[in-house]
């Protein structure tokens, strides 16, 4: 009889996190307790600061600690698979000091709110896979390394060039720690479904300082119908599928879901941080202006964001 050949029992895939914010301390506890293994990359300047275990609140409010490892760029050859959660405008810059380290072989997944961003890391990381996607989970920062899960979404990924067509796996690792997690060859369409949403409740939300519930009273039924038109129009324009109805309906489900929340552009107004504006209405605005489309709704929040913001 032939002797059993034993398979060598590979260790997990290791996840290296950049942007260990809200989101990204939760997505790395979430990894770390479904048995993945897990990395948070640092900026240098943090390097001398205290790492205590990861306080970690889950939704049913039960605290964990977790020790998860840190990282800094000059131990980037560790690095296997890379997934960036910063805000959207802070990516280039944190992926920077990455540029000539990171082997081309590894993935990089782009998980921001907003659009454009994904261009511009495709050009200082050319022969990298490259994954984009969007998530609904909730998160906040309650401390130093203290993250509260606050609410469990879907996420999706999906391939923005052809090399990252190959990486489907990464979605099912992730949907063992988020559960809603899915792989969606047409990422686009759900990007912009998402950027429609973000175009209708970040600016108008923080522009008049109030919960996303507000905006399913009949106050913003009219600035909501003239937004949802001018972004079906950019959308089909851009060989999406879009209904007006159907962007407005999705919009005032997510606001009445979330009703009591603050959103994000809010949330970073009141606190003197930069908002993603230019990420998601300026996105907007962009593309709307390549295909010679009036969007002047759009437009004046984003200049009254603009305004505010500065
Ligand atoms: P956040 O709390 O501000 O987290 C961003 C993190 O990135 C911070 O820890 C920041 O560090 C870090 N960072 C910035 N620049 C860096 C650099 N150069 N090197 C290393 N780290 C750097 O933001 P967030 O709420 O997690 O949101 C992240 C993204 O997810 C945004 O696009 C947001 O819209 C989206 N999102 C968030 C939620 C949510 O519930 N929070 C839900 C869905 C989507 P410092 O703190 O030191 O600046
Ligand atoms: O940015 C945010 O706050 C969220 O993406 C959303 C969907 C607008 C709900 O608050």
């Amino acid at each position: 009889m032939m002797p059993l050949r034993k398979t060598p029992l590979l260790p997990p895939p290791l996840w290296t996190l950049l942007g260990c914010g809200a989101l990204g301390g939760v997505f790395a506890s979430l990894l770390e307790q479904s048995g993945q293994r897990v990395q948070v990359l640092l900026r240098d300047a943090q390097r001398s600061r205290l790492h205590p275990d990861f306080d970690f609140i889950a939704l049913d409010s039960s605290h964990h600690l977790l020790g998860i490892t840190r990282c800094f760029t000059d131990q980037v050859a560790s690095v296997r698979r890379l997934l960036v959660m910063t805000k959207a405008h802070q990516v280039i810059t944190a992926l920077t000091p990455l540029v000539g380290k990171l082997s081309p072989a590894v993935p990089i997944v782009l998980l921001h709110n907003g659009m454009g961003v994904a261009e511009q890391v495709a050009r200082l990381f050319p022969d990298n896979p490259l994954l984009v996607g969007v998530t609904n989970h909730g998160a906040m920062r309650c401390g130093h390394f203290a993250y509260r899960h606050t609410g469990k979404g879907e996420t999706w990924v999906g391939p923005f060039n052809d090399a990252a067509k190959a990486y489907q796996n990464l979605a099912e690792d992730l949907a063992r720690a988020l559960g809603d997690a899915g792989w969606d060859e047409d990422i686009r369409q759900r990007q912009w479904q998402k950027l429609a949403i973000n175009c209708m409740v970040n600016p108008l939300t923080a522009l008049h300082k109030v919960k996303n519930g507000e905006l399913a009273t009949p106050r913003f039924a009219d600035a909501l119908d003239q937004l949802s038109v001018e972004l079906c129009d950019v959308m089909q324009a851009e060989g999406l599928h879009a209904s007006a109805e159907e962007l407005k309906r999705r919009t005032i489900t997510v606001c009445e879901l979330t009703a009591d929340n603050y959103s994000s552009m809010l949330q970073d107004m009141e606190a003197g941080r930069l908002t993603e504006i230019e990420s998601i209405t300026g996105f907007l605005l962009a593309r709307a202006d390549a295909h010679d489309i009036a969007v002047p709704v759009n437009r004046s929040l984003y200049h009254a964001i603009k305004e505010k913001q500065a």
